[in-house]
């Protein structure tokens, strides 16, 4: 059985359909990259997957139990956390406070272990000797690794990663990179948002497409690149 399998997600705006009855299906220790251009509706199904949204049809597998419609804090518990889920950085907090935050109300640990882990999580994502440092100090960089450490904290089974590498330079993006590779050969399981395909396509083992809310294109990445909807889709964005 699949480790999270989201089947027939539909999600309207109003007027606007943002999803159109999208299937995603995530394999025990796999890193599943999602792209689509801008709108397309990757975050829309993040969230439908982690109870910040309700869809509006479908179902959400994971580990074997049927998490719809289930509360965020509940999802995070059974092992499912995204990316900026559990609130921004708290900016006047230090590097490590704000990773013991996720293992104090994430997982619901004492004090003292969840030191000792949010240390730990430090050293594993390289910010261990800016624990001292405010949150709000560091780089964009440092905050990306920020953000997975949080979610680390919450002893999570999968991340998501809804566009985590954004705005970094190609050096820190390759770094990054090396991190989730690590993080998954540890067994954590992830899927990767970007709209940038490049940086995607060189840590997932599959990738899906998603243009206007419907999946155009799933498979390994060099069959994806290859295929004729999947270059129109990306027609005038950076990478097509
Ligand atoms: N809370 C919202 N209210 C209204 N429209 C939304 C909302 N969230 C997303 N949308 C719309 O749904 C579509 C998909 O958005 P999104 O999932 O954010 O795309 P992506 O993450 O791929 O850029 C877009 O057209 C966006 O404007
Ligand atoms: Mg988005």
């Amino acid at each position: 059985m699949s480790l999270l399998e989201a089947r027939g997600i539909h999600k309207s705006f109003g007027a606007l359909q943002a999803l159109g009855g999208v299937d995603l299906c995530l394999e025990r220790g796999e890193i599943l990259g999602v792209i689509g251009p801008n709108g397309s509706g990757k975050t829309t199904l993040f969230n439908c997957m982690t109870g910040i949204l309700r869809p509006d049809s479908g179902r959400v597998v994971f580990g074997g139990r049927d998490i719809t419609g289930w509360p965020t804090h509940r999802i995070c518990r059974a092992g499912l956390v995204k990316t900026s889920q559990i609130v921004r950085p708290f900016l006047g907090m230090s590097v490590l406070e704000n990773v013991l935050v996720g293992g104090l109300y994430g997982k619901g640990l004492l004090l003292k272990r969840a030191r000792a882990q949010a240390l730990e999580i430090l050293e594993q994502v390289g910010l261990a000797e800016a624990a001292a440092q405010p949150a709000g100090s560091i780089t964009v960089a440092m905050r990306r690794r920020l953000e997975l450490a949080r979610c680390l904290a919450t002893g999570p089974q999968a991340i998501l990663l809804d566009e985590n590498l954004a705005g970094l330079t190609p050096v820190e993006i390759a770094e990054s990179l090396a991190l989730l590779r690590s993080l998954n050969a540890q067994g954590l399981s992830l899927v990767v948002v970007e709209h940038v395909m490049q940086a995607v396509m060189g840590v997932s083992q599959r990738v899906m497409v998603l243009d206007y809310g419907q999946k155009i294109a799933e498979g390994p990445p060099a069959q994806v690149v290859a295929d004729r909807r999947v270059i129109e889709a990306f027609l005038g964005e950076e990478y097509a």
